[in-house]
């Protein structure tokens, strides 16, 4: 009783802008309330004209860290102490771990969350096992890109509606990496081990991915980074030819574990009924 009242709860939260539709709460206060961490995850709503200053205040509020989401996520490298390898390689942060002594550590756990979803999914799987095709080229790819690259794969195509975009993968990562438009992956699609949807295509109120389904050959591991519906039809697409599917909520989960490991050394568990609580499947 005595430690309650002297030690002030736990400060952790998620900025951006708007905020209202994140699930980050749900999810570390639920790992909170089981690891029975005093404290509390908090949505912050921030413009990006009072971004520094809120930053700024965090350590003297002994905030233990932050997630940054839309539109933050690469203005927020300049009010970082330090940043990761990944951070820097993307030129864009999405969690903040704040030291004792106030210092701002910025991560990337995008590239984290992906492989740990994708090995959930599908456990033994191989990255250098055959081609890996990515669809879409904006900030998500590049840092699913770059994870695939340091797990070791030899061959990542990726397709872009923009192929310049595409393009310029190979230019930023190498001769494993081959650009295309989107329009021209029909005989591509049969050879490969893996296929990521990156793009926003089939979340709630857009239209979906624009697919070759009939080329995908049978147990490719399909992975869908969009969360919104959680049953897009490219995993129902993907499943109808016996493909194994992994929804974006993994992903997700998988980085929300990656932030609470840092700001409480505690490493949570990703599991079914963690899934259940946030999204009542
Ligand atoms: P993120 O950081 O989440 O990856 P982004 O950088 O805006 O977001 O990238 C979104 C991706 O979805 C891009 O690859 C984009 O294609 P373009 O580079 O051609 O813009 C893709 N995308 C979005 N809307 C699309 C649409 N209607 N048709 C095809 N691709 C689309």
């Amino acid at each position: 009783m005595k430690d309650v009242k002297s030690k002030p709860p736990a400060l952790v939260g998620v900025i951006g802008q708007p905020i209202g539709h994140s699930l980050s709460p749900a999810i570390h206060n639920y790992w909170m309330r089981r690891h029975g961490i005093k404290g509390y995850y908090i949505p912050i709503e921030i413009a990006r004209e009072n971004l520094a200053e809120a930053i700024k205040a965090l350590p003297k509020m002994n905030f233990r860290g932050v997630n940054i989401t839309l539109p933050h996520k690469e203005s927020i490298l300049h009010s970082c102490d330090s940043v990761s390898d990944e951070a820097a390689l993307m030129g864009a942060v999405n969690t903040l771990t704040i030291s004792e002594s106030g210092r701002i550590h910025g991560d990337n756990t995008d590239g984290f969350g992906f492989l740990e979803s994708l090995t959930e999914g599908r456990p033994g799987w191989q990255a250098d096992a055959a081609p890996i095709l990515v669809l879409g080229a904006g900030g998500a790819a590049r840092g699913i890109i770059h994870a695939l690259i340091a797990a070791g794969a030899e061959e990542i195509h990726v397709a872009n509606r923009t192929r310049e975009k595409a393009d310029s993968m190979r230019s930023d990562f190498g001769v494993r990496v081959m650009g295309h438009g989107m329009d021209s992956i029909t005989k591509l699609v049969a050879k490969m081990g893996t296929v990521i949807n990156t793009t926003s295509l089939g979340m709630t109120g857009k239209p979906p991915v624009l697919f070759p389904y009939a080329s995908l050959k049978e147990n490719t591991v399909v992975l869908d980074l969009v969360y919104t519906p959680l049953e897009t039809e490219f995993i129902q697409q993907s499943r109808a030819r016996n493909c194994i599917t992994i929804d974006g909520l993994g992903m997700l989960l998988h980085q929300a574990a990656f932030s609470f490991n840092h700001w409480f050394n505690v490493k949570p568990e990703v599991t079914q009924s963690l899934r259940h609580s946030i999204v009542g499947e």
